[in-house]
């Protein structure tokens, strides 16, 4: 790990862009708003001069040019102090772009890996852009509450057993709603075949700040893990970190390189400068928010259990396979028991209380909280929850059904050959009929697992699946049409002999 430079209660680069962007200096350069001065009036009204102050370029001296270490460079390091990593790189394209980055370092033209099937698109996205295969691992699945769990190290083994190592394995956790896989006990499969373990903790950019989290994936022995620092830890939206770990298995070089390959010139000071202020805050007062946030957590989840009809996850779910821990600031609430689903709640909730959640299923609204919630906020809302289900609940009116299981969808291509490949929109019953290959990524939401990517063959029972889903509420991502009506597709016959080069 590189020595910071700078003890973590200074924010190197934050303080250098305030110091610049602040003092009036003389501005010959982008961008033309020139700190304000030239804006439209109301974009400086509504967001402030200091806002556009610190809006700046790049290679400015003394932040990110000049002597080294910058303090840039210094920022970085402090990062990946706090994280525990050999080197950090700041994103400003979110963990979507680190996603990217990893699968065009680690999953070049024509390499195997492993991957869980519910990874973010941006996983899929980069195998695209780099050309490898993936071989999918199944995350465990509740079938009750119609959500995916982690991977359990067992499914992995049963992966890699008998075929050459892959080039990487990437895993997310934790999920969505919160629940984070075992890392440890993955981190010993992959590794054992010397595999390097790519973790996506976007979700857990707070892991390892309280003993009352889940410990972060990188301290578990993951090779590389990526943090969407913006979803919990206060960084503005769109920023993000990606970090690599001290075990050599996976090049900081080849990280690197594949970021300029997809940075832009002009990188958001604004973004790279909340993501340093966002790690001084959470290193030097982290444990101290997270705590008051999780005692709050505690009051407001015995309140949801005397509710009656409405339970939320919690410590019970540890006992299942596929989960190593559960992410208090995550709470989801188990709304069957009053007969009504999710997304009943979640519409009830906005309207009488403009009350606006991160995501309803069929069976659970799930609320998202930052590190430093307000205890006021929750107890607030722990009312709303009660007042609401007293009011929608049904006595006896059976149970939701929820997102059934996605049926198995059979790979013919890697993703790239079927995106890049000549493809047509066609009527998706006869795309399934004729048994043609998908260009598209098709997830529905939720549950969240992809039932159909690029280079895998339309069936009937895939697109009857997708389609009863959003009958059922689900939103489609990622299909050019969102009724599935149409899909793109490869024509006939592709893939049955050599493509045309
Ligand atoms: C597991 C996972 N990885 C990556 C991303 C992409 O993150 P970002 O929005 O920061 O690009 C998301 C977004 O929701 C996600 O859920």
């Amino acid at each position: 790990m590189p020595a910071p430079s700078d003890p973590q209660p200074t924010a190197p680069y934050f303080d250098a862009l305030v110091a610049y962007g602040l003092r009036g200096a003389s501005r010959f350069h982008v961008p033309g708003h020139k700190g304000g001065r030239s804006a439209d009036p109301g974009l400086r009204h509504a967001i402030g001069d200091n806002a556009l102050g610190l809006d700046i370029p790049q290679d400015i001296h003394g932040i990110d040019a000049g002597s080294s270490p910058t303090p840039y460079e210094r920022a970085e390091a402090l990062a990946a102090e706090a994280h525990g990593a050999a080197r950090t790189f700041f994103l400003t394209n979110g963990a979507t772009q680190g996603n990217h980055a990893l699968t065009l370092a680690l999953a070049p033209q024509g390499a195997r890996v492993v991957v869980q099937r519910n990874s973010h698109a941006s996983i899929v996205d980069g195998l695209v852009l780099s050309g490898g295969t993936p071989t999918f691992v199944a995350p465990e699945y509740d079938d009750d509450l119609g959500m995916a769990l982690g991977v359990d190290a067992e499914a992995l083994r049963a992966v890699l057993a008998g075929h050459a190592p892959p080039r990487a394995i990437f895993v997310v956790s934790p999920t969505y709603y919160g629940i984070a896989a075992d890392i440890s006990s993955l981190a010993a499969v992959a590794h054992r075949h010397d595999v390097p373990l790519i973790v996506d903790q976007s979700w857990g950019p707070h892991f390892g700040f309280h003993p009352g989290v889940p410990e972060s994936a990188l301290r578990l022995g993951a090779d590389a893990v990526l943090t969407s620092t913006h979803k919990i830890a206060g960084s503005l939206t769109q920023s993000a970190m990606l970090h690599v770990a001290d075990t050599e298995r996976v090049s900081i070089e080849a990280v690197a390189r594949s970021l300029r390959l997809l940075r832009s010139t002009s990188p958001s000071s604004l973004l790279m400068g909340s993501l340093d202020a966002s790690r001084r805050q959470i290193a030097v007062h982290g444990e101290a928010l997270l705590h008051e946030t999780i005692a709050s957590v505690a009051t407001l989840h015995a309140k949801i259990r005397r509710t009656p009809g409405l339970d939320v996850l919690d410590d019970r779910l540890r006992t299942r396979p596929g989960v190593g821990g559960w992410d208090p600031l995550r709470v989801v609430v188990d709304v069957r028991g009053i007969g009504r689903t999710g997304y009943e709640v979640a519409d009830a909730l906005r309207e009488r209380y403009d009350v606006n959640v991160e995501l309803a299923t069929h069976a659970v609204v799930v609320l998202l909280l930052g590190i430093g919630e307000d205890p006021v906020a929750l107890h607030r809302v722990g009312g709303d929850l009660d007042e609401i289900a007293r009011r929608l609940r049904r006595p006896g009116d059976g149970t939701t059904v929820p997102a059934p299981r996605a049926p198995a969808a059979v790979a013919v291509l890697p993703p790239r050959e079927a995106f890049l490949g000549p493809g047509e929109t066609i009527d998706a019953d006869r795309a399934a009929d004729e048994g043609r290959i998908s260009c598209e990524s098709i997830a529905g939401y939720p549950p969240g697992i992809p039932a159909l990517l690029p280079g895998e063959r339309v069936t009937p029972e895939i697109v009857g699946y997708l389609r009863r889903l959003v009958e059922a509420g689900a939103r489609l991502h990622g299909a050019a049409d969102p009724a599935l009506r149409t899909i793109r597709v490869l024509p006939a016959g592709y893939g049955q002999d050599p493509p045309v080069a």
